[in-house]
């Protein structure tokens, strides 16, 4: 992509027959897809004996699944979606089955299906698989946030601790009962207020050591830069729970800038509907979540994938 292109901020909104994009309502950055009855109907339809034991045993299924979403929604489809998440302006949008189903494996072929238009999800250690589901409930006893429901989970990227490219992330809802609150707050960096104080410091290009905790069952140290530049563009990788500082200084520039993200007034708390995702580019989006209210029944659960752009 040329300089000329990138400065060109682009409009993808954009009525066709088998779908139309849309400003999303919370958000100037973030659009909302929305694929047409029709169009998701056949999907399952004709991906009725794709289960998601053929998807997880057979890799080259999951590129068959995206090939068949392509077929029928058009290959103006999967260009929308690509130029979306690569496109600095937004780098995000929403999409979902509406009513259409309710059915768990349905929601696997079809976030499988977008993902693999997009690019290939990393294999993810903490499930196993490509993709990995995790639950939001009353109690926890793990080592990290990601499942602790009534503290809020700070903003950050993901893939910090591994070594591979992590361009792109899917959250998609799988359940919900029980939930106030809880929302993914996100935050696009050049929406950050104090972006530029951060990224002026000598520590911005500082490699920090990022280590995992044993759920995560990665084992490696990796050596990270917060700021980094792609395209010309500043990009981050943060996560405030796997940082190891080795001083003072260190500590204290980690944490202000994880507390002047959580503060910053553009942070967006999104409302995301069961059977609905949210697709982001992890290079520039920042990523968290909301507490949830204390509730003894509460359940929720997210299904997510991570990968890099398609070559
Ligand atoms: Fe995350």
């Amino acid at each position: 992509m040329s300089m000329l292109e990138q400065d060109v901020k682009r409009d993808f909104v954009k009525e066709e027959n088998t779908f139309r994009v849309r400003k999303h309502p919370q958000s100037n950055r973030l659009y909302h897809i929305e694929i047409s009855d029709a169009v998701i109907r056949q999907f399952f339809s004709e991906l009725k004996d794709m289960s998601t034991e053929r998807l997880e045993y057979v890799p080259y299924n999951r590129f068959i699944a995206a090939a068949k979403l392509e077929e029928i929604a058009g290959t103006s489809f999967s260009q929308t979606i690509n130029s979306i998440l690569h496109d600095r302006a937004s780098g995000g949008f929403t999409i979902g089955v509406k009513e259409q189903t309710n059915n768990i494996g349905e929601y696997i072929l079809f976030s499988t299906a977008l993902s693999h238009l997009i690019g290939e999800p990393n294999f993810d250690a903490m499930s196993g698989k490509y993709y990995a589901r995790f639950t939001v409930k009353d109690t926890d006893n793990s080592d990290s946030y990601l499942r602790q429901a009534y503290r809020r989970f700070t903003l950050h990227t993901d893939g910090t601790f591994v070594d591979e490219p992590t361009d792109w992330l899917l959250m998609m809802k799988m359940a919900e009962e029980h939930a106030v609150g809880g929302e993914s707050r996100l935050l696009h960096l050049d929406d950050w207020k104090e972006l530029d104080r951060f990224i002026k410091d000598p520590l911005a290009s500082y490699e920090f050591t990022y280590k995992a905790p044993a759920s995560k069952n990665v084992q490696e140290e990796v050596k990270r830069k917060t700021f980094f530049l792609k395209n010309n563009n500043p990009c981050i990788c943060f996560i405030d729970q796997f940082a190891y500082p080795e001083s003072i200084q260190q500590a204290k520039y980690l944490r202000d800038l994880s507390s002047s993200m959580e503060e910053d007034e553009n942070v967006i708390e999104l409302k995301l509907p069961t059977g609905n995702l949210v697709m982001l580019n992890n290079l520039f989006w920042l990523h968290g979540r909301a507490a949830f209210e204390k509730n003894v029944q509460l359940h929720r659960e997210l299904l997510r994938q991570r990968g890099r752009f398609l070559k």
